[in-house]
């Protein structure tokens, strides 16, 4: 590990989880940094825009490129809706939500919009609704729903604005992911079959029926998988597509729309 790094993660770890206090527990603690254990799992939260995220169920980190489109997104959204509150409800959906963050975010900033969330993993579900809670969302705001992508979602319930995040690395890139992600997150969350697509296309072969006319999706993927995902979104009848750069110049996350 990085010796600079290791210096900063010990002393957050000291300052936000153990008040300055070195104790027998903090040293614990940093013989696992040591071992490589992410520092967010370790302090047991992180940031997400203006949210604070708890992760004790041990979901997805919450990544930078992640909260980049996200913030992206909620510049438009403002747009789009500016006048449209509260003659009509908003409805956004969540999917692959692990701990949350998108529509935990998403419903801290705008506070007349509603949003089911999706997750296939129990433990996430719950990690889910601690952070809605955490962040004061109203229980009438939200439904967090146990579903294999769209299996347990009513196709009559027609969405504003649909998120998704998906597992999407390759297991033929696994070499290129850095030993502590493969270590300590969970593989359900980053991994999407052979060419990292699996979910994508199952993601994006329902999604339009669960949009609204006007409705609009965003989706996060690796930036090999641009041109295989632009022919996806024709093949399954999608008539509009914009993909953008994350922050670092790569391909990261599209919006679409019927
Ligand atoms: C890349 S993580 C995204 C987490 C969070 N949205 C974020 O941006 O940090 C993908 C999530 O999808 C969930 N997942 C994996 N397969 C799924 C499936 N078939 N149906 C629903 N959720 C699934 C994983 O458990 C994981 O929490």
């Amino acid at each position: 590990m990085n010796k600079d790094y290791f210096k900063k993660a010990q002393k957050w770890l000291l300052e936000e989880k153990y008040n300055n206090q070195v104790s027998s527990n903090f040293k614990k603690d940093l013989a696992r940094l040591k071992q490589g254990e992410p520092l967010d799992y370790l302090i047991g939260f992180c940031y997400f825009l203006d949210c604070k995220i708890n992760l004790s169920f041990r979901p997805l980190i919450p990544r930078a490129e992640t909260e980049y489109w996200v913030e992206k997104a909620f510049d438009e959204i403002k747009k789009e809706i500016e006048g449209v509150l509260p003659q009509k409800e908003i409805v956004c959906l969540d999917m692959f939500a692990g701990s949350g963050c998108i529509g935990v975010s998403l419903l801290k900033n705008f506070p007349g919009l509603k949003a089911d969330f999706t997750e296939k993993n129990g433990d996430f579900l719950k990690q889910i609704k601690v952070n809605l809670k955490i962040n004061g969302i109203n229980a009438k705001r939200y439904r967090v729903i146990k579903s294999n992508v769209f299996s347990r979602l009513d196709k009559k319930r027609k969405y504003d604005y649909i998120f998704a995040n998906p597992p999407y690395v390759s297991v033929r890139r696994k070499s290129k992911v850095e030993r502590s992600v493969l270590k300590w997150e969970p593989a359900q969350a980053i991994f999407g079959g052979k060419d990292g697509l699996l979910y994508i296309k199952k993601f994006l072969k329902e999604a339009k029926n669960f949009l609204q006319p006007t409705g609009k999706i965003y989706l996060e993927f690796d930036s090999f998988q641009k041109k295989a995902i632009e022919k996806l979104i024709k093949d399954y009848g999608y008539k509009t597509c914009r993909v953008f750069k994350d922050q670092y110049g790569r391909w990261r996350y599209l919006t679409c729309g019927l």
